[in-house]
C-alpha cells in the first residue's frame, strides 16, 4: 500500500515565491498538481520560478506585488483569485525579511528597526492571510501556511525584533484558527530551521553556519525540499484535523543545549 497526496485541482498562491524556501514550497505544490500562483517583487526571479515549474510539467504563473505597498499587495491577491474563478484553496504566506545583517543587542534597536521588522513579518502576514481568508470563507473554506521560524522556540542574541515579529505570527495563526476554523479554513505556521538561502550564505561564514548545524541533534540544517514536502502533507487532506499548529522542520535545533551564539554585530549578523 502506498499514500499519495494529490492537489490536482487545487489552486494555490504562495507569497515570496521568486527564490528560496517559498520558490520551493511553491514548486512542490506544483509537483503534486496544484495550480500555483508565484507572488514576488522581483519579475525576473517570479518567472524563474514559473518556468522551471512549467518545465517539470507543473501549472503556474506569476504575480508581481510589492508585500510593502499594502493596497497593490492585496489587490493582487483579488486578481490572482479573479483568475482563480473565484476559487483559493491554498495561501502560503512567506514573505519575511531579518533586516540588516547586524542589527545589534536589544538596548540599542530604534523604533526604525523595530517597525520595519513587525512591518515586513507580522504585518505583511495578517494582510495577505486576511485578503486570502475573505475569498476562503466565501467559497466553503481552505488552507493558509504562515512561515515562521525556528528563532521563536531559541531565542537568540541579537535577533530581538526578528524574533518577537515572528513570535506574533505564531500566536496569529492560533487566532486565526479559532476565528477561520468555523468557516472551513485551517490555519498553520511552520518554523523552518537554518537554511542555506541566498541570504543565509550572504551574512553567515561558513564556520558559524556549519556550527549552527553542528548543535542540532540531527546534525544537519533544514534542507528546501523538506519544507517544501511538508507543506503538501499541511495543506492536504491527511492533515485536516490539524489547525493552529506551529510545526517546525529544524533538524531538532530548539532542543540544542549548545547552540553557538550569533556573531557579535560587529562582524555579522544572524539568521535563524
Ligand atoms: N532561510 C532561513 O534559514 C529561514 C529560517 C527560518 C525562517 N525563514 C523565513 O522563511 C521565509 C523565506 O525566507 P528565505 O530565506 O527563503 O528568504 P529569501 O530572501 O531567500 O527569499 C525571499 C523572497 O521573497 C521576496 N520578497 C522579499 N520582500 C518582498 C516584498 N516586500 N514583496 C514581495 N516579495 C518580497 C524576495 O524577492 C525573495 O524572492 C521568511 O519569512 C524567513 O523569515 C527563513
Amino acid at each position: 500500500m502506498s499514500i499519495e497526496i494529490d492537489l490536482s485541482g487545487r489552486n494555490a498562491i504562495v507569497t515570496g515565491a521568486g527564490a528560496g524556501i517559498g520558490s520551493e514550497i511553491a514548486r512542490w505544490l506544483a509537483r503534486a498538481g496544484a495550480r500555483v500562483a508565484v507572488h514576488d517583487v522581483r519579475v525576473e526571479k517570479a518567472s524563474e520560478v514559473v518556468r522551471s515549474i512549467s518545465a517539470e510539467g507543473g501549472d503556474a504563473f506569476a504575480v508581481i506585488a510589492d508585500a510593502r505597498d499594502d493596497d497593490s499587495f492585496v489587490a493582487a491577491i483579488d486578481d490572482t483569485v479573479r483568475r482563480f474563478n473565484g476559487k483559493l484553496d491554498i495561501a502560503v504566506n512567506n514573505v519575511g525579511m531579518y533586516g540588516e545583517a547586524s542589527p545589534g543587542p536589544f538596548m540599542t534597536l530604534d523604533g526604525e528597526h523595530w517597525r520595519e521588522l513587525v512591518d515586513q513579518n507580522l504585518v505583511v502576514t495578517a494582510l495577505s492571510a486576511a485578503a486570502e481568508a475573505r475569498h476562503m470563507a466565501a467559497t466553503g473554506g481552505g488552507v493558509i501556511l504562515n512561515v515562521s521560524s525556528g528563532e521563536t522556540t531559541r531565542p537568540a542574541p541579537f535577533m530581538a525584533a526578528y524574533g518577537a515579529a515572528k513570535a506574533a505570527i505564531n500566536h496569529l495563526t492560533q487566532t486565526m484558527a479559532v476565528e477561520l476554523g468555523p468557516q472551513g479554513i485551517r490555519v498553520n505556521a511552520i518554523a523552518p530551521g537554518t537554511t542555506l538561502t541566498e541570504k543565509v550564505r550572504d551574512v553567515f561564514d561558513d564556520e558559524h553556519f556549519q556550527a549552527l548545524v553542528a548543535a542540532t541533534p540531527l546534525q544537519r540544517p533544514t534542507e528546501f525540499d523538506e519544507l517544501g514536502r511538508l507543506s503538501v502533507f499541511l495543506v492536504s487532506d491527511l492533515a485536516r484535523c490539524i489547525t493552529g499548529q506551529l510545526i517546525l522542520a529544524d533538524a531538532g535545533a530548539f532542543l540544542s543545549r549548545n547552540r553557538p551564539s550569533n556573531p557579535s554585530p560587529r562582524n555579522s549578523g544572524g539568521v535563524s
